[in-house]
């Protein structure tokens, strides 16, 4: 705490953007305020006196680097981050300092690996990416599940989310991600992602959320950046995502980026299997948006302090001491502690089927 350090924020002004800053400010750093509108960004440091703001553009390089400059790490919540972290990774490449994104956009996620795990590793800085709800979180939750356990044959990571208001930014990012696949669906399964196209709703089936999230139906392969976090580090040929359907309706049902003024109550429930045992973990908290805010800025403590196991393009379960990184959050979740238990035919989250075929 209060190390005084710079840690620069690209999308400071957004939803996501302003809880990060004030967590930075919390936790003793000092943000610098970074976007593209320079108007945003003075109306936000007029309500952080004493904090500076710079403005940069992901089609101009030079400012960029300009704008990282005197920054020991940059958190970028700015998305569609197709569009973002490409430029603001390599700015940070240039710079020679880490970089964490709250991206939940599985393709620019696989991106951020396959582009720049050579050169982060050269340049030696962390590059982190998906440090947040969706793909940060359930990655430290599964890596704590597995323990001892260096391969499982599934993990099922169930989003009981009591509702859903999206952001613009997130409906933005979704909407890139669809064109991305071509209107295809995507799934992980046999060791790899599968794009596939289906004409029938996502299956559903009842997941049993431990209290007080409780039973709640969810559907079945609403597929999260999980399914890239997870097997970047983990051998485990099957990862399903579930998603609570009230919250998908949610999701499905706004256009207009409408904020919500009493944010929803999340449970992540984590289950691994490896032959006939299973180990489950569960996160309990409130606000997906705010929660990324310690996600992120935990990750950079802990860059800057070296508390890392490896460098280069990383996700969070591989990066860091995952129970210890979960057990730092307890002023944000509640964690029901892991649990083994034979893994019942009965008990064991299965496949989904709808109509009398197996998805
Ligand atoms: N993984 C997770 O669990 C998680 C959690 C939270 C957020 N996110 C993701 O983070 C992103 C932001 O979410 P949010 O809730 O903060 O949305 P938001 O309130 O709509 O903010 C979006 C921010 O991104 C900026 N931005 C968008 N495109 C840009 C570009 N090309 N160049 C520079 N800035 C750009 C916007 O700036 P302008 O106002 O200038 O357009 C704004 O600051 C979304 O992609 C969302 O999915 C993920």
């Amino acid at each position: 705490m209060g190390s005084s350090q710079t840690v620069a924020v690209f999308g400071a002004y957004g939803h996501t953007g302003r809880f990060v800053v004030t967590e930075l400010r919390d936790r003793g750093f000092v943000p610098l305020l970074l976007g593209r509108d320079a108007g945003k960004l003075q109306a936000l440091a007029a309500s952080h006196p004493g904090l500076e703001y710079r403005v940069a553009s992901v089609d101009d390089p030079a400012s960029l680097d300009q704008a990282l400059k005197g920054a020991a790490a940059v958190i970028n919540c700015a998305g569609p981050f197709a569009s973002t972290a490409a430029p603001v990774i390599e700015a940070a490449l240039r710079t020679g300092i880490p970089y964490v994104d709250v991206a939940a956009e599985i393709e620019a996620n696989l991106d951020t690996f396959t582009n720049f795990a050579d050169r982060a590793q050269t340049v030696g800085v962390a590059v982190v990416p998906a440090m947040a709800f969706f793909g940060g979180l359930g990655d430290l939750l599964v890596t704590t599940a597995m323990g001892d356990w260096t391969a499982a044959d599934e993990a099922h990571i169930a989003y009981g989310l009591s509702s859903w208001h999206p952001t613009a930014g997130t409906l933005a990012s979704g909407t890139v991600s669809r064109e991305r696949r071509d209107g295809q669906r995507v799934r992980y399964t046999g060791g790899g992602l599968e794009y596939y196209v289906d004409e029938y709703d996502l299956p559903t089936l009842e997941w049993d959320f431990p209290a007080p999230m409780g039973p709640r139906t969810v559907l079945g392969e609403f597929t999260m950046a999980d399914v890239v976090t997870v097997p970047s580090h983990l051998s485990i040929p099957e990862v399903r995502t579930y998603m609570t359907t009230d919250a998908a309706k949610d999701l499905a049902g706004r256009s207009d980026g409408e904020r919500d003024p009493s944010p929803q109550l999340f449970a992540v429930d984590v289950i691994v299997r490896f032959g006939d045992t299973q180990r489950r973990i569960t996160a309990s908290g409130q606000d997906i948006y705010a929660i990324s805010a310690p996600l992120a800025v935990e990750a950079v403590h802990r860059i800057l302090g070296g508390q890392t196991r490896t460098s280069g393009v990383a996700s969070a379960g591989e990066i860091f001491d995952a129970p210890d990184f979960l057990r730092s959050l307890s002023a944000h979740i509640s964690l029901e502690p892991r649990h083994e238990s034979a893994a019942l035919k009965a008990d064991r989250p299965v496949r989904p089927t709808i109509a009398g075929r197996s998805s």
